[in-house]
């Protein structure tokens, strides 16, 4: 009896050192950040910079909003228009949403909404790569969503008003 509680926890140790040895958690430290990701910084829930400097188009981030291999934020925000009858409704519908958030609080919600609610299931768009867990291979070190395309899809939002 003895002898079997002892090569449990030999057991367990063992599994632990694996695990804190594993190349998973190394290379998630060391690796680096994308040349060309834009630094971004939160002052009072928001980021009042545009990433990089760069200008939004509304209309092509209406397109990444829609389009399921990019944004699909259909798959969990109703979006107001018309035409569009499958969406999820995980997320609040974002009809309005440029008159409920200033464009730095969207900027935020979009580049890594976990800066102000750490569980939330909404994928940051932006957020930096080296603390995305276990991403799919296709996004393996870098975003989700570029910085034009992230700039794109906040000057849609800000025209729903
Ligand atoms: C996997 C589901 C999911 C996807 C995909 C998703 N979101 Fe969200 N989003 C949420 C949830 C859930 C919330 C509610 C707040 C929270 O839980 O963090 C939210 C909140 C938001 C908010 C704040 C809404 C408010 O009323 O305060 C904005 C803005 C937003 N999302 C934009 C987007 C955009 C733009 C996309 C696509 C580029 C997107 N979301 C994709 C789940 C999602």
């Amino acid at each position: 009896m003895r002898y079997c509680r002892i090569s449990l926890l030999s057991g367990i140790l063992l599994l632990q050192l694996a695990l804190l040895t594993g190349s998973g958690i190394a290379t998630a430290r060391e690796q680096a950040l994308p040349d060309d990701y834009c630094q971004w910084a939160v002052t009072d829930y928001a980021i009042a910079q545009p990433l990089c400097e760069l200008a939004g188009d509304a209309s092509r981030g209406m397109a990444i909003a829609l389009d399921s291999g990019r944004g699909n934020c259909l798959a969990c925000h109703q979006l107001p228009i018309p035409d569009v009858e499958a969406y999820g409704t995980i997320g609040p519908p974002l009809s309005g949403i440029g008159a409920r958030l200033t464009k730095g609080q969207i900027r935020l919600r979009v580049v890594d909404t976990r800066e102000i609610n750490p569980m939330s299931i909404m994928p940051g768009f932006y957020r930096d790569p080296r603390l995305i867990h276990r991403p799919d291979k296709r996004y393996a070190g870098r975003t989700f969503l570029n910085a034009q395309q992230v700039e794109d899809v906040i000057a849609y939002l800000v025209t729903l008003k």
